[in-house]
Parts: C-alpha cells; sequence; structure tokens
C-alpha cells in the first residue's frame, strides 16, 4: 500500500504528544463571510451567508454540519479551505492562519485538506478514465512519472473497495456509490490530514449512503483523518459524527456530542429538524416548519430563529440569544435557556411540547 501514515502522524503511545498535535485540528473563532449580491448597478445586497461562527475539530474527529440548505454550510466548509475570502474571525488549521496562507504556503495547505462534494463530476473528469483523474494530482503535485502514479492510483482504487482494473474505465460507467469512492480515493491520493465533505453522500440511497460513510470511517481510523462532514439531512449525519454542530441562517445554533444532540436536543430548530426524521420508535409529534428560511440578505432582528419558532417570547425579537452550556455537552444559543422558562441547560424536552 503506498498512502501510508507519514512516521510524523502515526500515534505514538496513544496519547497526542506536545505541539501543535496537542490542540484542535481545525480551530474557527467568530467567522463572518459576506457576499455582495449585486441586483442592480446601484444597490449591492449584503449576505451574511455565515455569521459569527465558532467551533473546533480535534485531530482524527468527526464534526458533522447540519442545517437547512441556505443555512450557510457550504460556505463554512469552503472558508476553511479558503476558497472564499473571510470578513471577519480567524480559522487555524494544523496551527496555520488560513487568512495568511498565500502562494506555495497556500498551494501546499490544500494538499492536506481536501474536498468531496456530491457532484463526483466535480472532482473526476467525465471526459478522462479514472486513472487519469486520480493520477493528475500525484503527477502536478508529487512529480511522478505516469507509470509510478498509475501504482499509485491501482493501491488507491482497491483501497475504497474497488478492482485496480476500474480505474481505465470513464465515470459514467460507474452507480453513483463507486464514483463516489473514486472521488474519495482522489481526495486522500495526497495524503490530507483534513477532508470537508460536503453532502458527500447526500444523493445516494440510503444503503449505499451507509457503505460510503463506513468506508469513510476506515479511511479515518486507517490515516488518522479529520472530517468535517456536511449534510443537510440529520439522519446522515448522526453515526459518523462525534460531535454536531446545526446551522441556522448563517449561524450555529447548537452544538455537543452527537448522542446529546440527538437524543436530548436543546434548540427548538434542532428539535424540529429531527422530529422529520421518520422513526417509528418516537412518541412525540412531528413539529412543521411553518414558511422558509428568512432572506439572509434581510435576517429578522434578535433571535433569528423567532419567525419560524413555536417558543418564540417577546426577547427573542429584541436581542440575540448568547451560546449557553447545555447538560451532556456542547451550548446552545436560545432566550428559553435563561429567559422565559430558563432551562438553563436542560435539553428541551423537559419543557414538554409547544402549545
Ligand atoms: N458565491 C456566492 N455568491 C453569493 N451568495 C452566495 C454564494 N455562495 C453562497 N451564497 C449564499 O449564501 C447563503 C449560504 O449558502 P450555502 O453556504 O451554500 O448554504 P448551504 O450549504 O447550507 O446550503 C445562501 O443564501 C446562498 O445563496
Ligand atoms: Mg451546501
Amino acid at each position: 500500500m503506498s498512502v501510508t501514515k507519514s512516521s510524523a502522524e502515526a500515534p505514538s503511545s496513544g496519547s497526542p504528544g506536545p505541539g501543535p498535535e496537542s490542540g484542535p485540528l481545525v480551530d474557527v473563532r467568530d467567522v463572518s463571510v459576506v457576499f455582495r449580491k449585486k441586483r442592480t448597478l446601484a444597490a449591492a445586497r449584503l449576505v451574511r451567508a455565515v455569521n459569527d461562527v465558532t467551533f473546533h475539530i480535534d485531530p482524527g474527529e468527526t464534526f458533522g454540519l447540519v442545517g437547512e440548505s441556505g443555512s450557510g454550510k457550504s460556505t463554512t466548509g469552503r472558508a476553511l479551505l479558503k476558497l472564499v475570502p473571510v470578513e471577519s474571525g480567524s480559522i487555524t488549521v494544523a496551527g496555520q492562519d488560513v487568512a495568511s496562507l498565500r502562494g506555495r504556503g497556500l498551494r501546499k495547505a490544500r494538499r492536506s485538506m481536501q474536498m468531496v462534494f456530491q457532484d463526483p463530476y466535480s472532482s473526476l473528469d467525465p471526459s478522462s478514465t479514472v486513472a487519469a483523474s486520480i493520477a493528475e494530482p500525484l503527477i502536478v503535485h508529487e512529480g511522478l512519472s505516469s507509470r509510478a502514479a498509475r501504482g499509485r492510483v491501482n493501491d488507491l482504487v482497491e483501497m475504497v473497495g474497488l478492482r485496480a482494473s476500474y480505474a481505465d474505465r470513464y465515470p459514467y460507467e460507474f452507480s453513483g456509490g463507486q464514483r463516489q469512492r473514486l472521488a474519495i480515493a482522489r481526495a486522500i491520493a495526497l495524503h490530507p490530514r483534513f477532508i470537508v465533505c460536503d453532502e458527500a453522500v447526500s444523493a445516494l440511497d440510503v444503503s449505499t449512503q451507509n457503505q460510503v460513510i463506513n468506508l469513510l470511517e476506515r479511511l479515518r481510523a486507517e490515516f488518522r483523518l479529520t472530517y468535517l462532514f456536511i449534510a443537510h439531512d440529520l439522519a446522515i449525519v448522526r453515526h459518523i459524527s462525534h460531535r454536531v454542530g446545526v446551522m441556522y441562517l448563517g449561524r450555529i445554533v447548537e452544538t455537543g456530542p452527537a448522542e446529546r444532540v440527538y437524543g436530548a436536543p436543546a434548540h427548538p430548530y434542532t428539535q424540529a429538524l429531527l422530529s422529520a426524521i421518520p422513526d417509528p420508535r418516537r412518541r412525540t409529534e412531528r413539529i412543521v416548519l411553518a414558511g422558509d428560511l428568512p432572506d439572509p440578505a434581510r435576517p429578522p432582528r434578535g433571535c433569528p430563529f423567532q419567525t419560524r419558532c413555536s417558543f418564540a417570547m417577546d426577547v427573542c425579537t429584541e436581542r440575540m440569544p448568547e451560546h449557553t452550556a447545555v447538560e451532556g455537552g456542547g451550548e446552545v444559543a436560545c432566550h428559553l435557556q435563561t429567559s422565559g422558562p430558563a432551562l438553563a441547560g436542560s435539553p428541551l424536552n423537559d419543557l414538554g411540547s409547544p402549545s
């Protein structure tokens, strides 16, 4: 096998050593990303796609990011790879300040951070064989001969559970799940430390989703990879994530260990998203979210979720809720925790259903 852990990354005795390895691999603090949407020549509208977002990912950890379409998940993932300009805040990946990366440093950092998208054609060229697509970064970045690159391609393709000879085929000759495996093979070709999976399994049927998730899990353990796993579907994120962040209108409204967030959600938005997952064992009623996501160019004053929240109080229309600690781990930004019923870190379930 030619993709192996470098000796520096191999865990020595279980506990991480000193230096940058001892902190989080990814550290995102108060990050905002603003897009200027030109409507007319005179007026450009500002869209705060990501608003004061803070989270971290430990080495070897999978952090799941969920929320409706348009909530800012992809933009967050792209900001980590310096693919969108960051308005304010700081992003550190493997001890490096992403904003200050330029030229060679940026190219080197991008090799260690890869992305897997929902559409595998964004990494597999439909007009080339799979072997050519996977070999390309090896030839460009590692200077391998095409012969040596092909040897590595064969290993990579086998590593994702396919036959090496399949690499001579074109992307259209594969099923969706196989194509996603091949996109993953290309993503791990340059020994990355961190991979952003942006809706990587969202287009697949449930059993194929599970297979690809198992593959990602195996690769994470084998190569000590760290994942940001983005999906609009909470059911997908649950099993792969150690911790989860829930995004709404550019903000993270709740974070916590996956078990706690799914078992005892503290934010009404998380509760509503969870209630939409079909589960015959659940006794609580499905909560239907009224209306659409507000226009991110004109977010409501106060709490971003108040226009759709069945618990909304006066304070929610006036002030942005602070992040407060939740029993069982993580944080939530909701006035229910500090005003009104003052849950003080208790799960929302303790409140009963809204009237
Ligand atoms: N390149 C862009 N230019 C302008 N607006 C954008 C751009 N990319 C995303 N947006 C806007 O930012 C918001 C968040 O988008 P996105 O991060 O793609 O959300 P998600 O991945 O959660 O669906 C949306 O309102 C979207 O329209
Ligand atoms: Mg997206």
